[in-house]
């Protein structure tokens, strides 16, 4: 009997210890399918995410410019259901646009439950690296080469060494809008001039360079250079008065539109495809979105400026920033498409049939910006 019951309670103490064990290996189980689902998901999520977010919230979800980031708490606890209604629904009155194919958008809801296990469960620096190898980081910053002996006498002045670095990142993504010398084009303020100088702190313009100005063509650079290039560039504002006259030639910029015809029908699909329901098919304009095929802008805004805008967007505004998703022979072949436009452009938009008296400033006369 004595050992009866000890077998039983042995058995009773074998059972009761091997359940949980059993339970255990049943809910890893579980988990581990679970684990395997999300992963998947976030996996695709992270491709989406490079293909149609990238250009406005980073390829590390910190935002760029003044498009917010996504990578923080707030996003990653928001509830389930919210979290879908935005990025189906977008942001009313706001560049976030409805995503949803309910709301006209681009993704099922498939789709936008795996952008959502990305955006809640991924790791931002495992989808740098996947917007990466797809090769669709946002715009890269050019750079140019100025001449060895120009940049030698560069070096030279006070500030020398700061100059010579701030130059040719200069020359190459501000020129085409604030000018050569910074001396300023129809469609950007004078950078090299006493006055912004005695107005504007440091800390001024390097808020303006990294944030850029709403709402204006000046798009913010934040994201795409170092808080040091950032700095030079400041310094080279600050000290543009230091730099003789003649001293920098006046570089060349690579010329941008081509009058070949393969390059302009091909700038032109990407025009219906991308911005044609925008600014109208013949580049009329919309109530979105202003005229291109016009003088007033054609003649004002020269290749490398139509291209930054391209690439940068206007902050604040619907117009999105297209370097991310676009490469550079795209981006240059619609400024070939655009250009070509020029010489049979009229004066000024022509308004829309049956546009009445209001409607946006670019449906009455278009100044140019
Ligand atoms: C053209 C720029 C643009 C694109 C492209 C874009 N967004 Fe946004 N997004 C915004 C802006 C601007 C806001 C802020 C809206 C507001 O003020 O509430 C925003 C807000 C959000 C928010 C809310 C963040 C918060 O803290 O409340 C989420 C989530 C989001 N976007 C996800 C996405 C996803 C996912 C994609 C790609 C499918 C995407 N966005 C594409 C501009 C963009
Ligand atoms: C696509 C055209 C464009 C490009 C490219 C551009 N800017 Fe601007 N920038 C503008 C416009 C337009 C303004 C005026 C904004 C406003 O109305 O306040 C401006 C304003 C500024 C200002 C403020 C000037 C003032 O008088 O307050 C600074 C500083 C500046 N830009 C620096 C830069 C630097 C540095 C770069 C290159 C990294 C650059 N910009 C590239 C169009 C551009
Ligand atoms: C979602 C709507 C939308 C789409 C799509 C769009 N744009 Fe824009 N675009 C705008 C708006 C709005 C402005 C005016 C911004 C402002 O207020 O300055 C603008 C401004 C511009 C400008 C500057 C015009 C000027 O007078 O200064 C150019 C150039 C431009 N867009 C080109 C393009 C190209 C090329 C594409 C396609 C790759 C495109 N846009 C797609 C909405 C759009």
């Amino acid at each position: 009997m004595k050992s009866w019951s000890l077998m039983g309670l042995l058995a009773t103490a074998i059972i009761a210890l091997a359940l949980p064990v059993y339970a255990y290996n049943e809910t890893s189980r579980m988990d581990a399918a679970q684990a395997r689902l999300l992963a998947a998901s976030v996996e695709q999520g992270e491709m989406i995410y490079a293909q149609n977010c990238v250009v406005c919230h980073g390829a590390d979800g910190q935002g760029i410019g003044t498009y917010p980031g996504l990578d923080n708490e707030g996003v990653r606890t928001m509830d389930y259901e919210t979290l879908f209604k935005t990025i189906e629904r977008g942001r009313y009155g706001t560049a976030m646009a409805a995503w949803g194919v309910n709301e006209g958008g681009v993704l099922n809801s498939q789709q936008l439950d795996q952008l959502i296990a990305m955006l809640q469960s991924g790791d931002w620096a495992k989808t740098a690296r996947t917007v990466d190898a797809a090769g669709l980081n946002p715009p890269t910053v050019l750079n140019i080469e100025l001449p060895a002996d120009t940049l030698a006498e560069v070096a030279k002045l006070p500030q020398g060494q700061m100059l010579a670095q701030a130059l040719p990142l200069y020359t190459a993504n501000c020129s085409g809008c604030h000018g050569p010398s910074g001396e300023g084009t129809a469609i950007a303020p004078v950078l090299n001039d006493a006055t912004l100088r005695s107005q504007k702190s440091d800390e001024e313009l390097s808020r303006i360079i990294s944030n850029g100005v709403s709402g204006t063509l000046m798009a913010g650079w934040g994201q795409a250079l170092s808080a040091g290039e950032i700095a030079n560039l400041v310094g080279l504002i600050r000290n543009w008065g230091e730099i003789p006259p003649g001293l920098i030639p006046t570089p060349e910029l690579p010329p941008l539109a081509s009058s070949d015809a393969e390059v302009i029908a091909a700038g032109g699909k990407l025009y219906s495809v991308a911005c044609a329901t925008c600014h109208g098919p013949a580049g009329q304009g919309t109530r979105m979105a202003p005229a291109l095929n016009a003088q007033s802008f054609l003649s004002q805004t020269n290749d490398q400026a139509i291209k930054m805008i391209i690439a940068q967007g206007v902050p604040d505004t619907r117009m999105p920033a297209w370097g991310g998703r676009l490469t550079d022979a795209e981006l240059n072949s619609l400024v070939s498409f655009l250009r070509a436009w020029e010489p049979t452009a009229p004066a000024v938009a022509q308004p829309l049939p049956g546009g009445g008296q209001g409607g946006p400033p670019w449906l009455r006369n278009n100044t140019g910006n």
